[in-house]
């Protein structure tokens, strides 16, 4: 037995909520209750940071003629990744890749300005700012799954649109449009697996021993 584990139920509870969590793009319109909502964000907010630095900032979309606004940019680059995508531009066009105008609440997940002085783990790495945010986005999108709330990430918008849209500061950073809300059901597997876009790599082939390539397992 390993000292200080959960007991067995709370365990398979936190695999549960890792394995069952979904990128949700098919929302049910009703709104998010606050404190709800107050829970989720408490979640955010416990994650970890480089330098304990919290570089995360979270804006509400609350008027709806900004999440139109928002929808447009989203949709703006939507377009502009089909066309890039060449040859998989039909295939691509087929999938639904955001759930911005159905979902109850729509979040900006943000990086704060002013990020420079901050060198704790960050002076050959500044991008782990980033890698925090991105561990609040997940703490919230694994507390969101325990209590049956869908979320998708959209990281289809120009950052200075989006940035100029909300009035944020310049050196800070746009990083995610958060749809939230209550769904049917959740998917089964990754949307894009589903879609036949792509599907899970071996985990085999990722990890290696020692020397870059070399097998582990
Ligand atoms: C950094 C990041 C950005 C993402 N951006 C988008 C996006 O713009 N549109 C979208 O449909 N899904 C987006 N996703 C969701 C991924 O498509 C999804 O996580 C992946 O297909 C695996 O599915 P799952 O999250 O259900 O396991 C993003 C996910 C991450 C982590």
């Amino acid at each position: 037995m390993v000292q200080n584990r959960y007991p067995d139920a709370d365990c398979a509870a936190v695999y549960r909520a890792i394995y069952e969590r979904r990128d949700m793009r098919h929302f049910l319109p009703d709104p998010i209750a606050p404190d709800l909502l107050n829970r989720l964000l408490e979640a955010a907010h416990h994650a970890p940071s480089v330098g304990f630095m919290q570089p995360w900032r979270f804006i509400r979309i609350s008027c709806m003629d900004l999440r139109l606004a928002v929808h447009a940019l989203v949709e703006q680059e939507r377009l502009r990744t089909a066309h890039a995508l060449n040859e998989r531009e039909d295939e691509f066009m087929k999938l639904k890749v955001e759930g911005i105008l159905e979902c109850g609440l729509v979040l900006v997940a943000a990086l704060c300005e002013q990020r420079e002085p901050h060198i704790f783990g960050r002076r050959t790495l500044p991008e782990m700012d980033l890698a925090s945010l991105a561990c609040a986005i997940q703490n919230m999108w694994l507390a969101a799954r325990a209590e049956g709330i869908g979320l998708g990430w959209v990281s289809m918008f120009e950052p200075e649109a989006l940035k100029k849209l909300l009035g944020m500061p310049e050196d800070s950073q746009p990083v995610a449009v958060l749809c939230l809300g209550h769904v049917a059901a959740f998917y089964d597997k990754p949307m894009l697996e589903q879609e036949n876009w792509a599907a899970r790599k071996n985990l085999d082939n990722l990890i290696f021993e020692n020397m870059w390539a070399v097998p582990c397992r």
